[in-house]
């Protein structure tokens, strides 16, 4: 039976999309099978950031009327040929797409494969329930701001009312020279403040989401070093979150950093 992880938020918008996808090939880089769930009905993200929108066939609305098997509405990555994303329908009545349903979907999924990685709608409502309740492992993505670490610390409550074994946070979008000026939080000190484990820090990239290139030219990028850790993390084959602000440090850069604000 292979993993069921989650990728949750309190606040919308934080990147746990982003985080899904870009775990996702980087779990897959290190030749783990791997399907990314999106489990935000009505909004279908996941596929759009994974680039296959143009390909599907099937989605889970169709899984869960019974018109397919999961794994015939699953859609292969062109990079990585391990990786595999379920799509989510643009509508589907919810009383069709239940937290059983979608429980059955995910089970049936996690005898095929190593990682079974849903990707959360924003808010708590039904659509977080149902994803939330089929998972053993939470990643909580929380932003070094008030606001997103505020939510992020109603949600890790919340999640200790499910069966869930494991709740980590990522904190994704960290500006090292902001983070080595003092002038953000720092990822150790958001883990401290939630009383949760940290697996992944993020630093803030503006092509993030240019996914093809992200796969085939900037695999050296921070972000994708930062994901490359996180994977490790996560395999247990290695245990270091990056640090954003590593190459901001040092007294000249110190200036540099105050010069640029
Ligand atoms: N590390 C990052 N650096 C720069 N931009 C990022 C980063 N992570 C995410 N983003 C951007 O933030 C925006 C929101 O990301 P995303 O859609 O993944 O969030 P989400 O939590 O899934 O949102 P929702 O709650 O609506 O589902 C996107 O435009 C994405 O490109
Ligand atoms: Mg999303």
């Amino acid at each position: 039976m292979g993993r069921k992880i989650v990728l949750t938020s309190g606040k919308g918008g934080v990147g746990k999309t982003t985080v899904c996808a870009n775990l996702g090939i980087a779990l897959a880089m290190r030749e783990k099978k791997v399907v990314l769930v999106d489990g935000d009905i009505g909004l279908n993200n996941l596929d759009v950031v994974m680039l296959v929108e143009n390909k599907i066939v099937y989605d889970i609305g169709d899984v869960a009327e019974g018109y397919c098997r999961a794994k015939q509405a699953l859609i292969q990555d062109d990079c990585y040929r391990t990786l595999f994303t379920l799509p989510s329908a643009k509508y589907i009545d919810e009383r069709k797409l239940t937290a059983q349903v979608f429980h059955s979907i995910i089970d049936e999924l996690s005898q095929s494969f190593d990682f079974v990685i849903v990707d959360c709608p924003a808010g708590i409502e039904n659509g977080f329930h149902r994803a939330v309740s089929v998972a053993e492992e939470a990643l909580v993505v929380v932003t070094p701001h008030v606001s997103a670490v505020r939510d992020a610390d109603k949600v890790i409550n919340l999640l200790a009312t499910y069966n869930i074994e494991d709740v980590s946070i990522i904190v994704n979008r960290l500006k090292g020279n902001l983070v080595a000026n003092n002038k953000m939080m720092d990822a150790l000190d958001i883990a401290r403040l939630l009383r949760t484990k940290i697996k992944g820090a993020i630093p803030e990239d503006d092509f993030i989401n240019l996914h093809s290139k992200f796969k085939k030219t900037n695999a050296n990028s921070p972000a994708a070093i930062a994901y490359g850790l996180l994977a490790d993390y996560i395999l247990g084959t290695g245990s270091k979150i990056y640090d954003c602000s590593s190459d901001y440090r040092g007294f000249f850069k110190k200036i540099i950093n105050t010069f640029r604000g």
